[in-house]
């Protein structure tokens, strides 16, 4: 059983890792560690996509057998999931007899129905890049560009998917389900999509052309088309499993939705009689210099270079505080130590360190209990309540960048907190009244210390998990709860330091 069953796109295996496929896995994560929190059984499903026309050349390229090649690149990808503090309960592989059982199936079902018929497909062929072109790959003079080599057109028998009969369907069934693709303007561009007739989906390739592919039930002498192997996975992995499917949400990016995702998975859903997901969310890219990063455009970024450096929390907090979902972002080195050196290691890596020393030096390494609260603590405490309320509303809508800024901007009232009470001076004076005002300032700053790490904790689940051991905090379980202002900490015993955040050298980092 699960209530939330989120998946990411699984990736191509004919590349490496970089940035985009590391972003859209941590966003991921971050969902599914929020609905843990919020009290939801989630299972959380990654994993690679592995047949098709580019695998099998990349693979001849190297002059190593496809599954080889495919093994090879899809260990990567998985191995990277750990190191980006992702909690997937699966990893799967188009290449696993558990996924190409369930296509079989789903082939053969619609088959039987009717939705898959035979028929010939006509088109302007490559050979020398073996593969069908569209007239958007023409020269603007309507010629096509050198790299086809010789363009002939041809006539080949295939399958296809009856995707136009339902069109209508699809049509009301998003009108019905305004909130199917977050956000709202990807589901108006799905609509806008459809306004045009859908042509029926070719779902074949034949075996001489495309060998690495999982052959048709009703007919080897073809294999699937890739899309519709692929988009297959995110029930196939489930299949077994009672109680899962349908999904609650399926992560992707913005070149995936039209038609993949929002025609044609809804379409082979409905058709095969399987339930809808509950919802697409829409990622955009992350670009540099308004370019996509991607291996072919030859700027992509290796994601574990950065984790290597500053951790993995750093990244996560990059990748969630610096895009806006649904929006493209800007990703460089410099932006990256931006934000690390401001919001990291300044605002929250000195708060910590200012709670252990001040801990240790004015009270023995035990957080006081705090006594009576003056003004400078009641406005702290509001501001903390206003901020977990919508810091947890703004995590339910996606709203994770604004939700970040706001509890960064609880952390620099904090650090401001304790200079207007500034314990230093409180430690050296014999009043009783500064003494007691002493206890409660350091019980508040490590309280609101606890707060934001608790609330940090989807999004930086090794940095926060560091900070609860330093302060000698023991979550509960019962998230909600902890993020209530309670003194919790009142006797925790604080280790004495802790460098989170460490500045990075300026000649390695071009600090500014
Ligand atoms: N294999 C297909 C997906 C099949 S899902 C049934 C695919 N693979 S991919 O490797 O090209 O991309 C995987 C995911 O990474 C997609 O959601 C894609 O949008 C995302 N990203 C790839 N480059 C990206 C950026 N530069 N920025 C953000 N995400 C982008 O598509």
């Amino acid at each position: 059983m699960a209530d939330f069953y989120i998946t990411t796109a699984i990736d191509y295996v004919n590349g490496l890792p970089h940035v985009g496929h590391a972003y859209e896995k941590v966003l991921t994560d971050v969902i599914a560690r929020f609905r843990r929190l919020m009290g939801d059984s989630v299972y959380f499903l990654t994993g690679t996509d592995e047949h098709g026309q580019k695998v099998q050349q990349t693979a001849r390229a190297r002059g190593v057998p496809p599954r080889q090649f495919a093994d090879e690149v899809s260990a990567e990808f998985r191995a990277m999931l750990p190191r980006l503090l992702i909690s997937n309960d699966d990893f799967i592989r188009t290449t696993e007899e558990r996924h190409k059982r369930v296509v079989r199936e789903l082939l053969q079902r619609l088959f039987d129905k009717g939705d898959i018929y035979r028929g010939e497909y006509r088109g302007f062929y490559s050979t020398r890049q073996e593969q069908f072109l569209l007239e958007k790959d023409r020269n603007p003079d309507g010629s096509w560009p050198d790299i086809y080599g010789e363009v002939t057109q041809i006539a080949e028998p295939n399958y296809f998917f009856r995707l136009r009969s339902y069109q209508e369907w699809l049509v009301e069934f998003l009108a019905r389900n305004e909130g199917f693709v977050f956000p709202r303007f990807r589901q108006k561009q799905v609509t806008e999509f459809l306004k045009d007739p859908l042509n029926d989906l070719c779902i074949s390739r034949p075996r001489e052309r495309l060998e690495w592919g999982i052959p048709l039930p009703f007919d080897p002498s073809f294999v699937t088309y890739v899309w519709f192997d692929a988009l297959a996975n995110y029930y196939s992995a489930v299949a077994d499993r009672p109680g899962v499917w349908p999904a609650a949400l399926h992560v992707i990016g913005k070149d995936i939705l039209v038609p993949p995702h929002a025609v044609y998975w809804p379409i082979m859903l409905h058709a095969a009689g399987l339930a809808l997901p509950r919802g697409l969310l829409v990622h955009g890219w992350w670009l540099t210099s308004g370019a996509k990063m991607s291996k072919s455009a030859g700027n992509a970024f290796n994601p574990l270079e950065l984790v290597d450096e500053f951790g993995a929390d750093a990244l996560r907090y990059f990748f969630i505080r610096e895009m806006n979902v649904g929006q493209d972002g800007d990703f460089s080195r410099e932006l990256f130590l931006v934000r690390y050196n401001s919001d990291l290691a300044n605002d929250l890596g000195n708060l910590v360190n200012r709670v252990l020393n001040m801990t240790s030096r004015f009270a023995g390494g035990a957080v006081p209990a705090a006594g009576a609260e003056g003004e400078a603590e009641l406005e702290l405490r509001a501001l903390w309540e206003a901020t977990s309320r919508d810091y947890v509303a703004l995590f339910g809508q996606y709203q994770f960048h604004t939700g970040l800024e706001r509890l960064f901007a609880f952390v620099r009232s904090i650090n401001a907190y304790v200079e207007k009470r500034a314990p230093w001076k409180l430690g050296k004076s014999a009043d009783p009244a500064d003494r007691a005002l002493l206890q409660t300032s350091l019980a508040v700053m490590a309280e609101a210390l606890r707060l934001a790490s608790a609330a940090l904790r989807p999004v930086m689940p090794g940095a926060t998990a560091t900070i609860d051991g330093v302060l000698g905090s023991r979550p509960s379980g019962a998230w909600l709860d902890e993020l209530a202002w309670g003194g919790r900490l009142a006797g925790a015993k604080v280790s004495p330091a802790l460098v989170l955040f460490p500045r990075p050298l300026p000649a390695a980092g071009k600090a500014p």
